[in-house]
């Protein structure tokens, strides 16, 4: 039976649309709720209880607005609380993890930089990820803390970003790595600054299309597709203030002016 519901996509900020825009590419028929957690952004320098305690809420809220699916668009969300949201919630929730495996696949020198949140890259389950698909390739890490911030204030090119980039990016330029991996969504819209630091001959990768692939595959498996073929609505909401997180949405998102919902959870 198809299920015309919505997914429901969520990050800590504005992230995770650079998620959303690859599962709006993929699956352009479904109608999607994004939800912006701007109010408690960031959550990498948050506890894994204050993580869980957040998305637990939001969860909570995707199932109150008719959510099929729920897309933890946040690799710090998805390490601290994905198998709370999985054992609370009946529903399928995809979530994400920096994309070790495929640059272990692909490096040429077997030296693989990683750039995300200290929440992400401090505890047991990276060291379990690493050790599931590093495959012997060495894994440089690097927090990047203050660059999520500058994404969500849509700074993409400003000098504080670059100057926060150079700093990020010099010891994994010091240690020759030939591939880095985006490990946080709000990295993808900072890819082609981070490549230009890099240089040509570095390949910089995220999960967006991998998660989007996973989503595909899920509604498939649970015959949960829209089989309408129109193209889905798309609905922001935010627990920040809608005006500021309005501009930067509409910026990372289609340039056309986006409305979002004010929504204290
Ligand atoms: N987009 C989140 C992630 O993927 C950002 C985390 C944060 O808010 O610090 O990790």
């Amino acid at each position: 039976m198809p299920n015309p519901n919505p997914i429901g996509i969520f990050d800590s900020g504005v992230g995770g649309i650079s998620v959303m825009r690859e599962i709006r590419r993929l699956l352009p028929a479904e109608d999607l709720l994004y939800f912006a957690d701007s109010a408690h952004c960031p959550y990498g320098i948050k506890t894994p209880e204050e993580i869980c305690s957040r998305i637990f809420k939001i969860a909570q809220f995707m199932v109150n607005q008719n959510a099929k699916l729920i897309v933890s668009a946040c690799n710090t969300a998805s390490i601290a609380g994905l198998e709370l949201l999985r054992r609370a919630f009946e529903l399928p929730i995809v979530g994400m993890e920096p994309a070790i495996k495929p640059a272990a696949a692909i490096t040429r020198n077997g030296k693989v930089g990683v750039m995300a949140t200290g929440v992400t890259i401090s505890g047991q389950k990276f060291l379990s990820l690493l050790s599931r698909f590093a495959n012997g390739v060495e894994v440089i890490k690097v927090a990047c803390p203050g660059l999520v911030e500058q994404v969500e204030q849509g700074f993409l090119d400003d000098p504080e970003t670059e100057e926060l980039l150079k700093t990020y990016l010099a010891p994994l330029i010091a240690e020759g790595v030939d591939t880095v991996v985006l490990g946080c969504t709000h990295y993808p819209f900072l890819r082609r600054q981070v490549e230009s630091i890099m240089g040509p001959s570095v390949k910089v990768i995220d999960t967006g299309y991998a998660v989007a692939k996973r989503v595909a595959q899920v509604l498939r498996e649970e015959g949960l597709q829209n089989s309408s073929t129109g193209e889905g609505k798309v609905i922001f909401f935010t627990s920040g203030n809608p005006g500021k997180v309005s501009q930067v949405i509409t910026k990372l998102w289609n340039q056309t002016p986006v409305e979002i919902n004010n929504v204290s959870i």
